[in-house]
């Protein structure tokens, strides 16, 4: 009986993944200002399928089943391709040149300073004005199969934003059968360089934001974290979580500490908006998180080869963003997840380093991976 139950359920498995891993190309609107923008659909046998638009390399909607197969979007974010221009927030976006904050817009490399825009109230953030989740980028492949894919591509002039060097970026999207989206950032660079890229998804895995995600339960793979100060730029220090309502290392409530007003941490980041160092080597594939939505049985596990996440508890959301269906997105209703080197590292030469040089290859490997009982 046993034998003939796990002939079946191969069975079944088979017959699913005949039709499984497809890479679709379409359009996906247009700009105010006429230019075009496309989507690419990667879906897998299991239900799962993320939509990524050539605006930013964005991933716009991350379809995942709940426990009772019921499938829903588990990412913030607009309907159309405008309102991620108009009302920008790093909804699901490739974000760059840096990702995060640089203090005061300044850094200097090899002996030369280099001014950025201060879009965060003194310090640059994500990039500056106009930055890699602005620009439209190009997809160089689709490719349908167990490992369904796309690379998406973009050129940035030396100068740009005020880094040097031309950069030149991809990032391949792939969705697979272990339902794990897969993105990995590569660049090369013409001169020395600084540069942190990363995606910046706002995860609500109740599906179409429909509780916030206090009740989420979160694991942070880290023992240690990067202090800031009011404008949330590190101190230099990395001090311990353990004895914190910052320690994560067991599952824990999101909700639970985040009104702890007594710890300064929060009342800086108004709730969680800190760089985690990811215990183990980085360079390494390695466990950074994971997120558990109990309503729906959702499983968010993330993996990464970068020194750090960033985790942010959407404390910035102020309900005058309406995203997709109309629904306005308010304080605590998603959780971001952004790996990444730790901010402002131009700054802090003990820092994993965020330098690039000509003949070097950049690499950001991030790994979500969905389940749901
Ligand atoms: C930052 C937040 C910021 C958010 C949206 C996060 O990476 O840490 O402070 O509000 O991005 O820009």
């Amino acid at each position: 009986m046993k034998y003939a139950f796990f002939g079946a359920a191969a069975l079944a498995l088979c017959a699913t993944n005949a039709h499984a891993g497809t890479a679709t190309r379409a359009p996906f609107g247009a700009l105010a200002d006429g230019s075009k923008v496309e989507a690419v659909t990667l879906t897998n046998g299991a239900g799962v399928s993320a939509l990524i638009m050539t605006l930013g390399a964005t991933l716009q909607s991350l379809i995942v089943p709940d426990k009772a197969g019921h499938k829903d979007d588990v990412v913030l974010g607009y309907d159309t391709a405008q309102e991620y221009l108009s009302h920008p927030d790093y909804f699901g976006a490739s974000v760059g040149r840096y990702a995060n904050r640089i203090a005061k817009g300044k850094f200097t490399l090899d002996g030369k300073s280099y001014t950025l825009a201060t879009n965060d109230g003194p310090n640059s953030l994500h990039g500056g004005l106009k930055g890699f989740d602005k620009r439209m980028w190009k997809i160089d492949s689709v490719t349908s199969g167990p490992e369904a894919k796309a690379v998406f591509s973009y050129v940035s002039a030396d100068g740009e934003e005020g880094f040097p060097g031309e950069l030149k970026v991809t990032v391949t999207y792939s969705l697979n059968e272990q339902n794990e989206l897969k993105l990995e950032y590569r660049a090369t660079t013409s001169k020395p360089t600084v540069l942190n890229l990363t995606n910046h998804s706002y995860f609500n895995l109740s599906g179409n934001d429909a509780r916030d995600v206090m009740g989420n339960m979160v694991t942070l793979h880290a023992e240690r974290f990067t202090p800031v100060d009011a404008t949330l730029i590190p101190t230099g220090e990395r001090r311990g979580v353990a004895g914190t309502v910052l320690d994560f290392r067991n599952s824990h409530q999101v909700g639970d500490r985040i009104r702890d007003a007594r710890e300064q941490q929060l009342r800086y980041g108004r709730g969680y908006d800190h760089n985690f160092i990811v215990d183990g080597a980085a360079g390494t594939l390695r466990p950074a998180a994971v997120v558990s939505e109990p309503v729906s049985g959702r499983t968010l596990e993330l993996s990464t080869t970068a020194p750090g996440v960033q985790f942010y508890t959407g404390n910035f959301l102020d309900g005058t963003f309406f995203g997709k269906g109309q629904r306005a997105y308010r304080q605590g209703d998603a959780i971001c997840l952004e790996p990444g080197v730790f901010p402002d590292s131009p700054n802090h030469p003990d820092f994993p380093t965020s330098r690039l040089n000509p003949g070097q290859n950049y690499v950001n490997t991030i790994v979500y991976r969905f389940s749901a009982r």
